[in-house]
């Protein structure tokens, strides 16, 4: 067959205007907000890659399905669809329905969990890490060494090391570890696949040691995907049977349906044990609302239910994964350093090797935002020393391992020319990446900084 360019296997119905705006109008803008995009409003963002999570372009079908949604307290049929539909791909006895990931991860970990107590993870994502840890619990991040190495090609660069998992349980003893946790795709750690060997391997040691594991799925058609591309003997599978056969390995799951259930709210919490389940669903009664709509309207979860079938469609999956590919392998033959290979959800840029001249003290995933902002009207996300970097009591900054800069692409939403635009704007500031200043913080908050924070561009004088 001739080779053929992927294309957005969707035709476009409803359009919402983008603005466009002259870079001066950006320069205000970016100096009201202190340097900060959470502060920009999105009317003045031309291409939003903050996130993937809860942006994603919904069907005619969703829609249809969401006028169908039934408003009842309890017993609705919307719930019913909800279950069914998530039953079918992922196997789970009880479907808990939540407003989102977090809330499925807060009542997990208050009903598994106790202080002092330790889960083993690829990486814990950071919603589920302060969940656990508000409890007194201790996250093990226990990647393979070459999740650690932006550089590095490896198929499956979300791979928990078994070794030391192995290791750890024989250390603490199995009565620490309430459950073991694989992040699929792993988030934190460049939206990097975990392959199903490696989640085989974790279930056996799991089952050894009478632990249970628990997926975080949110972008598990993605993770299912990749396995397709790359692990060998599934390339004839669909993803749904890959997608299933992953879930079956799982005793539960804590999952946010803002990313592959293509859904803008929405979350549950699974698992096949009747007495968890019941203590489960006490809790969420006392927070979220009734068990059969979980802080959700009917409608939610109608989406939900369409939405988990729509992403799994292969020719959806070969786009998506493509699409991102391609903004990465773009940017990177022109020389930008980015984490390796292309995610499934975004692409990593190291600013720390982009911006080789600013101190990692002066933030280059954030000076690097702003000046993507300032040239082409682009948001994105740092996620780098601001995050995960820390200011000690002396005022001196301690810098994260890596300054990473992340450009999340939202599902369906834009089209190859807005990635080509991505792609031009990038690029341009490549060119001129010297003349990029680091940032200093002139404000704060206690926790949580990134949100608030404001910048004044470094070696400029306060103002009085
Ligand atoms: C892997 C992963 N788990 C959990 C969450 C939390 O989900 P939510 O934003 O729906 O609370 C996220 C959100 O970004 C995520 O990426």
């Amino acid at each position: 067959m001739p080779k053929r360019s992927i294309i957005e296997p969707f035709r476009i119905k409803s359009v919402e205007p983008i603005r466009q705006t002259t870079r001066e109008q950006r320069e205000q803008v970016l100096e009201a907000a202190g340097l900060n995009l959470f502060s920009v409003a999105s009317e003045d963002i031309l291409i939003d890659l903050l996130t993937d999570s809860g942006t994603s372009a919904m069907s005619t079908g969703q829609w249809a399905a969401m006028m169908g949604g039934d408003e009842a307290y309890a017993g609705s049929a919307s719930f019913r669809r909800f279950r069914d539909s998530i039953q079918a791909i992922m196997g789970f006895k009880h479907v808990i329905p939540t407003h989102q990931g977090r809330a499925a991860e807060r009542i997990l970990f208050n009903v598994m969990c106790k202080k002092g107590d330790i889960v083993p993870s690829n990486t814990l994502f950071d919603t589920a890490r302060a969940n656990f840890e508000f409890i007194g619990g201790e996250a093990a991040d226990l990647l393979i060494p070459e999740g650690l190495e932006p550089a590095r090609h490896h198929p499956f660069k979300g791979n928990m090391d078994t070794a030391r998992l192995e290791q750890l349980l024989e250390r603490v003893g199995p009565g620490r570890v309430p459950l073991v946790m694989l992040t699929i795709t792993n988030n934190a750690g460049g939206g990097q696949p975990v392959s199903m060997s490696n989640i085989k391997a974790v279930k056996e040691i799991c089952s050894r040691y009478h632990v249970p594991l628990y997926l975080d799925p949110a972008r598990f058609a993605e993770n299912a995907y990749f396995i397709k591309l790359r692990e060998p003997g599934y390339a004839q599978k669909t993803p749904r049977q890959i997608a299933q056969e992953m879930f079956l390995l799982a005793d539960g799951c804590t999952m946010s349906a803002k990313k592959d259930g293509l859904a803008n709210i929405g979350g549950f919490l699974c698992t096949n044990d009747d007495a968890l389940a019941q203590a489960e669903k006490d809790l969420l009664i006392m927070t979220e609302g009734y068990p059969t709509y979980g802080g959700l309207a009917g409608r939610d979860l109608d989406a939900i239910a369409v939405g988990l079938n729509e992403v799994l469609q292969e020719d959806y999956l070969q786009y998506r994964i493509a699409s991102t590919a391609y903004l990465g392998n773009s940017i990177a033959e022109a020389g930008v350093p980015i984490v390796q290979p292309p995610g499934g959800h975004a692409i990593y840029i190291d600013a720390r090797a982009f911006l080789s001249h600013i101190p990692s003290t002066q933030f280059p995933g954030s000076a690097l935002a702003a000046e993507l902002y300032l040239e082409g009207g682009i948001r994105s996300f740092e996620m780098g020393s601001l995050i995960f970097g820390k200011r000690d009591e002396n005022g001196v900054e301690h810098p994260a391992p890596l300054d990473l800069l992340r450009l999340a692409i939202p599902r369906r939403v834009y089209t190859q020319s807005h990635i080509d635009y991505v792609i031009d704007v990038v690029l341009e500031v490549w060119r001129r990446r010297q003349q990029v200043r680091g940032l200093e913080i002139s404000y704060q908050a206690p926790v949580l900084r990134h949100f608030t924070a404001r910048f004044r561009w470094a070696g400029e004088s306060v103002a009085h």
